[in-house]
C-alpha cells in the first residue's frame, strides 16, 4: 500500500515538479504522486514524501532528479499514432518543404520529435522519409528528445512489443523490422537516421541547441502543462524552427489562446502551425 501525502507536502512537491518540468499536477490528483513516488520513498528508506522532497532539493545529485522525471512522466506512444498527420506530412508538407529548401539552396531536411518517449514517433518519421524517393538527394536529419533518460535508452535500443507496432502497415513492418518472439527490432537503416538526446522543453538552455528545424512534432505532451508552461514551451519551439517551419501538436491539443506567433494551416482537416 502506498502511504498518503499530506496537503502541504503535496503542494510543495507539485510546485517543485512544475518548476523543474512544466508538468502541472492539479489538486485532485494527489493520488497520482502517491502512486508514482510511494515506492521510491520506501526504496530509499525515507520517512515520508517530505524527506524525499528535501533530498531532491538539497542532497540529491542530478541522478535523483532524473529518476523523478522517469517516475512522473507518462510515456504512452506507438508507431503511426494519429496517422492523418503523417499522411499530410508525407504528401503536401514534405513536397513544399523540399521545394522551398531547394530554392533556398538547401539540400537538407531537419525534423525534430520533441517529446519522443520510447522513439516510435521519430522512427515513424524515419520510415516516412525513407518511403519518399523524391527526397533521395536531400540530407535527412531526425532529432528526437525527451526529458526522461529511461525512455531515451529504450528508444536507442529500438525493440518493441506488439502494442507499439499494431498500426504499422504490414509492408513496412516486414521491410523495416526484424521479428523474434513477439519482439520487433527496428532496422539499422531506420535507426541510423535518428539522433536521440535529452532535452527538457521548459529549459531554454536545453532547447537552444535545436535551431533551423523544418518540422517539429511536439505531440501529446502540452496536455501535461498549464497555460503558462505551454506558452513557454511553444515559444522555445518557435525559436527552434526556421522561418516558415511547421509544428504538429497532438490532435487533442491546440495553440488556440496560447500564442499568435503561429499561423494555423489546414490540409485535409489536419491543423499544422506555421511559424510566421
Ligand atoms: C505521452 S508521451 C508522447 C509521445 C509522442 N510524442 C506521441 O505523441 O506518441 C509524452 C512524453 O513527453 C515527455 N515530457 C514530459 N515533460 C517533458 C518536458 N518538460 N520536456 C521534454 N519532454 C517531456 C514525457 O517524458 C513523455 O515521454
Amino acid at each position: 500500500m502506498t502511504a498518503s501525502i499530506n496537503d502541504e507536502v503535496f503542494k510543495q512537491f507539485r510546485d517543485f515538479i512544475y518548476e523543474k518540468s512544466g508538468i502541472f499536477i492539479p489538486d485532485n490528483k494527489k493520488y497520482f504522486l502517491e502512486n508514482r513516488l510511494g515506492r521510491r520513498v520506501q526504496e530509499m528508506n525515507l520517512k515520508g514524501y517530505d524527506d524525499y522532497l528535501y533530498h531532491l532539493k538539497y542532497n540529491a545529485d542530478q541522478k535523483e532528479l532524473q529518476r523523478l522525471f522517469d517516475l512522473i512522466t507518462t510515456n504512452e506512444t506507438f508507431f503511426f499514432r494519429e496517422p492523418q498527420q503523417f499522411d499530410v506530412f508525407k504528401g503536401d508538407l514534405l513536397n513544399t518543404i523540399s521545394a522551398e529548401n531547394a530554392k533556398a539552396g538547401r539540400r537538407d531536411i531537419k525534423i525534430w520529435s520533441a517529446a519522443s518517449s520510447t522513439g516510435e514517433e521519430a522512427y515513424t518519421v524515419s520510415i516516412v522519409l525513407l518511403e519518399k524517393p523524391e527526397l533521395s538527394g536531400f540530407k535527412k536529419e531526425i532529432l528526437a528528445s525527451d526529458i526522461s533518460e529511461s525512455v531515451l535508452s529504450s528508444a536507442r535500443a529500438g525493440v518493441y512489443g506488439s502494442y507499439a507496432i499494431r498500426n504499422i502497415p504490414p509492408a513496412y513492418l516486414s521491410k523495416y523490422f526484424s521479428n523474434t518472439e513477439q519482439q520487433y527490432s527496428v532496422s539499422n537503416t531506420v535507426k541510423s537516421m535518428v539522433k536521440f538526446s535529452k532535452v527538457n522543453l521548459i529549459e531554454e538552455r536545453d532547447v537552444r541547441v535545436m535551431r533551423g528545424i523544418d518540422v517539429i512534432f511536439c505531440r501529446n505532451v502540452l496536455i501535461y502543462f498549464d497555460d503558462k508552461a505551454k506558452q513557454k514551451v511553444v515559444s522555445h519551439l518557435y525559436d527552434a524552427l526556421r522561418p516558415g517551419g511547421y509544428l504538429f501538436v497532438g490532435t487533442s491539443e491546440s495553440l488556440h489562446n496560447l500564442t499568435r506567433a503561429f499561423r494555423p494551416v489546414v490540409i485535409n482537416k489536419v491543423i499544422i502551425y506555421q511559424k510566421g
